[in-house]
């Protein structure tokens, strides 16, 4: 096994599976386009599905790659030896090529032929089976063959090895190949899905063959494909026999930077070692979103709010360190200056990168404090042990402390916080400010009676009804004016609509307020809401939690309100008039008999 240098690793991944006939494509961005349903590219596959669905890719049936990828599910786990927010995703893709033998072959040439791992040392998993797809003995059977023993070779349930790209879409079993660090077994049971550290993963091999359905069923995709994802980080640290990710040549030089800057050592104690990795991975994370070639900048919604509360999660943490906030882009431009070579769209938005996290830093750092000694203020007070809602929501409107880590304080503190109580205030702040903001606009819903209420449920059946009836996903709400007579609702459509196509969105609409669906109102936040595909009319104008309004299977859509309380009170839904708004913009009247 030899260590590595992480250029040294990416060039010898790139070349060998070049070697092996598959076509090198460039990473893509790490905001994806056309794709509601994520923030951020989550995984290289991500960039590739619709050509897992069968569409013919240009560079070939045979790719792969070095991927930016953004993972902010467990923002609260980096710190540890291997989790972090950004990563760097080594990929090869079989689209309807070859399939479980010759990828689980290419592996093993790699790991043992070009990394030198001794065949001991791997670990593999393989799907153990069950209604939806048989126990995968023949990836077994590879394994076997290879020279991998059996006692290395463990079957595990869906839970463990299988891979959804969402929430429907392209999936399937996977086999998952680990290290063995050489820790003892922490126990009879210890396998690769215990977390006790003797297995880390490295490499995931997916065969998907299956689609998933809206209904949850597994249908068989057309072409089967293969489609695998090896850590960049968690390699090098493997190979290097390293601790954590931090100790390899990504991270080393800024973890000296940050050390210089405090005058403490890495290591020395827990709570310091973690504070200094937690800056480098947020650190380096900012720069990739607001350095990509879709970049990004700190704001309170989506992609731009997590930018925000990982910048400001540095600014704390480098705080407690001692180091003054306005150096944490020094830390942006060191990381600008080591992947340059590889993404040179960082060397193009260095200035950018730089002057957005100074800017953010020095709106937070000015209020931290402040916002700090409030926290410690109101405990001192608090009775139980939980910070109430209207404080959080304070600290998050007059300090810009987002909730997150006011949730992170107190839990250090030994509090909680009323989560729910924060919603309340966040609602109710956003109840009056939108107030505000309809009447200096005029029209929406200025006028909030029942009928425009009324009016307001039939835009969002209208919206879903001419998704439906014109077959496509595609049609977005361009404007929307509601008065107590009529709704006025503008769409991007470029043709007039035919007689029949017009009667089909009548009766589209018309059957779902005959069948009396509820119109139900949900709060969650803007990332909730992405991940269940409510439709997003107003993007910025929503602060971190919105309101979601569901008409059953009809309509989800993020939305401020009011609605109907169920579908049967509008009446009969007409169309009056459908006519051209603008270039590419339709314009319907309708109104409620
Ligand atoms: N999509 C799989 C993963 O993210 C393999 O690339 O692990």
């Amino acid at each position: 096994m030899k260590a590595l240098k992480s250029y040294e690793l990416r060039q010898k991944y790139l070349d060998f599976f070049a070697s092996k006939g598959h076509s090198v494509i460039a990473s893509a961005s790490l905001i994806p386009e056309n794709d509601p349903s994520v923030l951020f590219t989550t995984a290289g596959m991500h960039p590739l599905v619709p050509y897992l669905l069968g569409q013919k890719h240009p560079a070939g049936t045979r790719l792969c790659d070095v991927q930016k990828c953004v993972r902010t599910g467990d923002i609260d786990e980096v710190g540890d030896a291997t989790h972090c927010t950004f990563f760097e995703m080594l990929g090869n893709w079989s689209l309807g090529d070859y399939f479980k033998k010759e990828s689980i072959e290419f592996s093993f040439e790699f790991l043992t032929g070009v990394l030198g791992i001794p065949v001991d040392k791997i670990a593999v998993t393989v799907f153990a089976g069950d209604e939806d797809c048989p126990r995968d003995t023949y990836a077994a059977g590879v394994w076997e063959s290879l020279g991998i023993a059996k006692d290395r070779i463990f079957y595990l349930p869906k839970e463990n090895n299988w891979w959804y790209a969402g929430a429907t879409g392209p999936c399937g079993s996977d086999t998952e190949i680990f290290i063995d660090t050489g820790k003892p077994a922490c126990g009879e049971h210890c396998d690769p899905s215990c977390d006790c550290g003797k297995y880390v993963e490295i490499w995931n091999n997916v065969f998907m063959e299956f689609n998933r359905t809206k209904d949850g069923k597994f249908e068989p995709l057309a072409q089967k494909n293969v489609d695998t994802g090896m850590g960049l980080e968690r390699t090098i640290c493997m190979l290097g026999g390293l601790q954590s990710v931090y100790e390899t040549d990504l991270f080393a030089h800024v973890i000296e930077q940050i050390a210089a800057l405090c005058g403490k050592t890495y290591g020395a104690d827990e709570q310091t070692t973690r504070a200094m990795r937690i800056i480098a991975d947020h650190m380096r994370t900012a720069t990739f979103m607001i350095g990509d070639e879709n970049g990004i900048v700190p704001s309170n919604v989506d992609q731009g709010y997590v930018l925000r509360r990982l910048i400001r999660r540095s600014v704390r943490f480098a705080m407690q360190l001692g180091i003054d906030a306005a150096r944490l882009s020094d830390i942006a431009q060191a990381y600008v200056d080591q992947y340059r070579a590889y993404y040179p769209e960082l060397g193009a938005n260095e200035q950018k990168i730089v002057g957005e996290v100074s800017k953010e830093v020095d709106k937070f750092a000015k209020t931290l404090d402040n916002g700090i000694r409030e926290i410690e203020k109101v405990l001192r007070y608090v009775q139980g042990d939980t910070l109430n809602g209207k404080t959080a929501f304070r600290l998050y409107d007059t300090f810009g402390f987002p909730i997150e880590m006011t949730q992170e304080i107190c839990r250090e503190k030994g509090y909680g916080v009323d989560l729910d109580g924060y919603r309340n205030a966040f609602a109710e702040h956003q109840k009056k400010s939108q107030a505000g903001a309809e009447q200096k606009f005029k029209g929406g819903l200025a006028d909030s009676g029942e009928q425009t209420t009324y009016l307001h449920t039939a835009t969002h059946l209208l919206l879903a009804s001419l998704k439906k009836v014109l077959g496509t996903d595609d049609i977005q709400q361009k404007g929307s004016n509601i008065t107590a007579e009529r709704l006025r609702f503008d769409f991007n459509f470029d043709r007039p609509l035919t007689d029949s196509e017009k009667q089909a969105v009548e009766a589209a609409v018309n059957n779902a307020i005959a069948r009396d669906i509820p119109v139900v109102c949900e709060e969650m936040t803007v990332e909730q809401a992405r991940e269940q595909h409510a439709v997003g009319v107003f993007g910025s104008r929503y602060g971190e939690i919105v309101k979601v309004y569901t008409i059953g299977d009809v309509d989800k859509q993020i939305c401020g309100g009011p609605h109907a309380e169920h579908t049967g009170q509008l009446g009969r839904f007409r169309i009056v008039k459908e006519q051209s708004s603008s270039a590419g913009i339709r314009r319907i009247k309708a109104v409620l008999e």
